[in-house]
C-alpha cells in the first residue's frame, strides 16, 4: 500500500541542522509538527533553532557525527522524548574540498568519507530499530548530482556521495518488505555555508555551476520527496541535465567538464 510520511506528530533527528539545507530543513518540518533531534557541532549556532522553531518542537545535540557517543545521545534524546519510535533519520550532514587529487592529503579523503558516507551508513545503523518501530518511516539521505557524475577538482566529494548512493541503492533492495522507506535527495549547486568550510582547499579554487538553490528551496524538495517517500529525488534543471547528459554523453559531458575546470 502507498503511505505518505506525516510530519504532525513525528519524531525526526536531523545531521547538519546548524546551518544551511538542515537548518531550513528543520524549520520547515517542525513547523508542520514534527519533533526534531537537531545534531551538528556548533552549539550556538543549532540554539538559533531553538528561537527560529515553535516552542518545545527542537531538542539539541551538539557533537561530531562521526563519534559514536553523538549518536548515542540522539538515541537517546529520541528514547526520552517519544519512547524509541524514530518516524524521520535525515543524513545531512556533509563537508567538501576543492582540488586536484594528486595535491591532496591521504587525510582529506578519510575526512570526507567519514562524514559524508561512514556516519551516514552507522546513524542508520543505529538508528534501525527506532525506525522500524517508527510511522510510515523514512531514513533520507543528501546526496548530490556529483554522486551522480564524476567532476574534476573535487574527486574525495565525488567518491562519498557516490558510495552514498550506491549504498542507498541496495539499502532500498534490503528493505524491501519492511515498512521503512530510504530516500535520496541530490542538490546542485546550493547557497549555504557549504563553500566557506571546505578542508584542505586552495582559497583560490572555484566552484563552476550551473544556477544554484537557495538552501530553503533544497529543504521544500527534501520534504516533498519524504512526505511522498520517494525513492529518490534530484534537484534543479541543471542538476537534471548534468546527470541525464552524463548517462547519454558521458564522453562529451567530460570533455566540456574538464574544460570548464581549467
Ligand atoms: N552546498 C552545496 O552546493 C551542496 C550541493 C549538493 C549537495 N550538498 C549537500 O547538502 C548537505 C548540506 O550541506 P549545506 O549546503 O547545507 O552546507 P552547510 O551549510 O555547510 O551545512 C553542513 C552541515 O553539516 C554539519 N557538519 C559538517 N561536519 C560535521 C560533523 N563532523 N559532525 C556534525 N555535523 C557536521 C555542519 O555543522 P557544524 O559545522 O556545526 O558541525 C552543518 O550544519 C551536505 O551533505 C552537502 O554535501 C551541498
Amino acid at each position: 500500500m502507498w503511505t505518505r510520511w506525516n510530519p504532525d506528530g513525528s519524531t525526526a533527528i536531523v545531521t547538519g541542522a546548524s546551518s544551511g539545507v538542515g537548518y531550513q530543513f528543520c524549520r520547515l518540518v517542525t513547523s508542520k509538527g514534527c519533533r526534531v533531534v537537531a545534531v551538528a557541532r556548533r552549539a550556538d549556532k543549532l540554539e538559533q533553532l531553538l528561537h527560529d522553531c515553535p516552542k518545545g518542537s527542537v531538542r539539541l545535540v551538539p557533537g561530531d557525527i562521526t563519534l559514536g557517543q553523538t549518536c548515542d545521545s540522539a538515541i537517546q534524546t529520541v528514547q526520552d522524548w517519544s519512547g524509541d519510535q524514530l518516524d524521520l533519520l535525515v543524513n545531512n550532514a556533509g563537508i567538501g574540498a576543492i582540488g586536484p587529487f594528486i595535491d591532496a592529503s591521504p587525510d582529506r579523503l578519510r575526512r570526507i568519507m567519514e562524514v559524508n558516507f561512514f556516519a551516514a551508513t552507522e546513524w542508520t545503523r543505529r538508528c534501525l530499530p527506532s525506525l522500524l518501530r517508527g510511522q510510515n518511516p523514512v531514513v533520507c539521505h543528501v546526496g548530490s548530482v556529483l554522486g551522480h557524475c564524476g567532476v574534476p577538482n573535487k574527486s574525495e566529494y565525488c567518491a562519498s556521495k557516490f558510495a552514498l548512493h550506491g549504498w542507498h541503492d541496495a539499502i532500498c533492495a534490503e528493505l524491501r518488505g519492511t515498512v521503512l522507506r530510504s530516500t535520496l535527495v541530490s542538490p546542485s549547486t546550493t547557497r549555504s555555508e557549504f563553500f566557506d568550510s571546505l578542508i584542505d582547499s586552495d582559497p583560490a579554487q572555484r566552484s563552476v555551476s550551473v544556477g544554484s538553490w537557495p538552501p530553503e528551496k533544497v529543504a521544500r524538495a527534501m520534504f516533498h520527496a519524504i512526505v511522498r517517500r520517494r525513492r529518490e529525488v534530484v534537484c534543479s534543471v541543471g542538476g537534471k541535465a548534468l546527470v541525464w547528459a552524463d548517462r547519454i554523453f558521458p564522453g562529451i559531458t567530460h570533455r566540456i567538464l574538464s574544460r570548464t575546470s581549467k
